[in-house]
């Protein structure tokens, strides 16, 4: 489903992020990313959604090589992803509801579909007393769910979600989790960038380790030395 072939990312001041990447996730497939601040993850997650895209090597999805993909097709491609942020872009002008359904309008989904979507996925990130309210009247917390229900709404095959329990407690940081953990036996593959090893602990996968912009270790959780 994602496959890094000998791929390397320097940004243009001539920072290098990431260095000679091998890796292939499958369909399905729950896969930890982590690593020291500046380590990579985000920007290997970046090229995966073609925000950025990879200075040599190939980046693939579903067999297909995005590394050059023209600028037509990347929404295309996004419609794929579901992509959750560090800090949570979300629309502060829209209520909760308007911002869970963007992806759904995008998509041309008629009124009431979209909205009983919206409802379901408000309800599984328990948010469902909150859909007329807006961002800046949540709690933290409350506004990465919001930013997680958005980005699975419209049933992606892959969630891509960059430090999604980064300014959560512990308990909401296992909720989500437990979330991810739901969707994924749903089908969908997620890829997680977390710091908080203590987290993955807690409900051990594949992980992936940067350092300094190369892979170090690609393997089970608990078998990280
Ligand atoms: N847009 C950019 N332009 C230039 N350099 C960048 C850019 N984004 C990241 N970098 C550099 O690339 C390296 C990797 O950064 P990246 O954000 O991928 O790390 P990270 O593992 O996500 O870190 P964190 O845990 O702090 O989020 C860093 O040295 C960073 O300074
Ligand atoms: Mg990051």
């Amino acid at each position: 489903m994602i496959e890094f072939k000998s791929v390397s990312k320097v940004y243009q001041q001539g920072q290098i992020a990431l260095q000679n990447i091998n890796f292939k996730i499958s369909s399905g497939e729950f896969v930890y990313l982590t690593g020291h601040s500046g380590a990579g993850k985000t920007s290997l997650m970046q090229l995966i959604a073609v925000i950025e895209r990879a200075s040599i090597g190939q980046v693939l999805f579903n067999g297909k090589d995005i590394t050059d993909i023209s600028l037509k097709e990347i929404p295309y491609l996004r419609r794929r992803i579901g992509m959750i942020f560090q800090d949570h872009h979300l629309m502060l002008n829209r209520t909760v509801a308007e911002n869970v359904a963007l992806p759904l309008l995008i998509r041309d989904f008629d009124e009431d579909e979209a909205y009983e979507l919206v409802k379901q996925t408000l309800e599984k990130v328990g948010l469902q007393n909150k859909e007329e309210f807006y961002p800046l009247s949540l709690s933290t917390g409350e506004q990465q769910r919001v930013g997680i229900a958005r980005a699975v709404v419209a049933r992606p095959d892959v969630i891509l979600a960059d430090e999604p329990t980064g300014n959560l407690d512990k308990g909401l940081s296992q909720d989500i989790l437990a979330l991810f953990e739901l969707l994924n036996r749903d089908g969908t593959t997620v890829v997680m960038a977390s710091h908080d090893t203590d987290l993955l602990s807690t409900s051990p996968h594949r992980t992936l380790v940067l350092n300094h912009g190369h892979l170090v270790y690609d393997g089970e959780f608990n078998n990280i030395q």
